[in-house]
């Protein structure tokens, strides 16, 4: 058969390792990630979370000894989330100047002027009933007045030197209105992310135990996406993009990577894909069974996420990759090894 069909062997492109790196399409750079981090009161915490084994909850002086390990392994780029200390139906602690984001990200600016710090800006963590918006009289997320709350909290995250807001609470409008506060407040230089296309996912579910933010009734599907559609989503992103958004981001990762395809090719703007607790966890409990190598499928997964159009990776396995980059299966993926 050897020559029959010389056209088909496509064989002869993977036949050894200098050859297979030669003809790669992927590659992800350690400038691509982003570490995502849970922050809460207190000194010298630094409390396991049961459903993601390897990850912690923070007080800030531990917190700002592990960004200097983050830095020096390489990851330039945190996504911080907080854990406040009470929590009531004003969600007071998300946007109070001395709230634990706030706090933190000042404590961080003061040592690490170069990472890039981002915050996350919801009030699912700040709510007693655990929802991403305040409620109305009916017991339903009021949009409107959640977009009131949001513009004071994303406002507070720039005073206190967050580099770039995330909002994630899907409330429709959220994009423009804290737009134009930061721009009536001199942060005309502070970029959104959206959290445009947010699925109203089970994949969350190992996140809401860390950073004790489940919803005390009810779901979140009046205002996360459902999970069976894409068009949708492309309206999401294309609104957002029309009232400022800067970066937009497909969560989950793994299991919507047509949507991640779909809005890398439409849109001209950086996509970020967040690889949700859900997507680190099963493969942390996997991993710890034996049932596949975590090496491995963590750098299969960001490839994955970067060959399907993302630009930004927010996983928590950033810190990991980044310490794994001498390794033989870095040298795979990674540009520059
Ligand atoms: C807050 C928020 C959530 C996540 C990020 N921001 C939880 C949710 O929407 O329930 C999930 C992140 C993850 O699972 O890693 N709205």
């Amino acid at each position: 058969m050897e020559g029959r069909y010389p056209e088909t062997r496509l064989r002869r492109l993977r036949k050894n390792d200098n050859l297979r790196r030669l003809v790669r399409e992927t590659r992800i750079s350690l400038d691509q990630l982003v570490m995502p981090y849970f922050v809460r009161d207190g000194r010298n915490i630094r409390e396991p979370i049961d459903s993601m084994p390897g990850q912690f909850r923070y007080s800030p002086d531990v917190l700002l000894e592990e960004l200097q390990v983050l830095e020096e392994a390489g990851v330039r780029a945190v996504l911080l989330f907080g854990i406040p200390e009470a929590k009531d139906s004003s969600a007071f602690g998300a946007w109070d100047a001395d709230g634990i984001i706030q706090k933190t990200c000042r404590e961080i600016k003061k040592r690490f002027q170069d990472l890039l710090v981002m915050t996350d800006v919801c009030l699912c963590a700040y709510t007693e009933h655990g929802h991403c918006g305040v409620l109305d009289t009916n017991g339903c997320v009021d949009n409107d007045m959640t977009l009131q709350i949001l513009q004071k909290t994303a406002l507070s995250h720039a005073e206190a030197g967050s580099d770039i807001v995330a909002p994630s609470g899907m409330m429709d409008g959220v994009v423009h209105t804290i737009r134009q506060c930061l721009d009536q407040n001199q942060f005309h230089d502070t970029p959104i992310m959206s959290y445009s296309a947010k699925y109203a996912s089970s994949f969350y579910g190992p996140f809401r135990d860390a950073a004790h933010s489940a919803p005390a009734f009810g779901d979140r599907k009046t205002y996360q996406m459902d999970p069976a559609n894409i068009k949708e989503a492309m309206r999401e992103i294309a609104l957002d993009i029309a009232e400022g958004a800067d970066i937009v981001m497909i969560k989950p990762g793994l299991p919507y990577l047509d949507v991640i395809r779909e809005a890398s090719t439409t849109y001209p703007v950086p996509v970020a894909a967040y690889a949700v607790s859900g997507e680190y966890s099963m493969v942390k409990a996997a991993a710890e069974k034996g049932y596949l190598d975590e090496r491995k499928v963590m750098f299969e997964m960001m490839t994955s996420l970067a060959r399907a159009g993302a630009q930004i990776f927010i996983t928590y396995f950033a810190k990991n990759i980044a310490l794994s980059k001498d390794t033989p299966e870095a040298a795979q993926v990674l540009a520059l090894h």
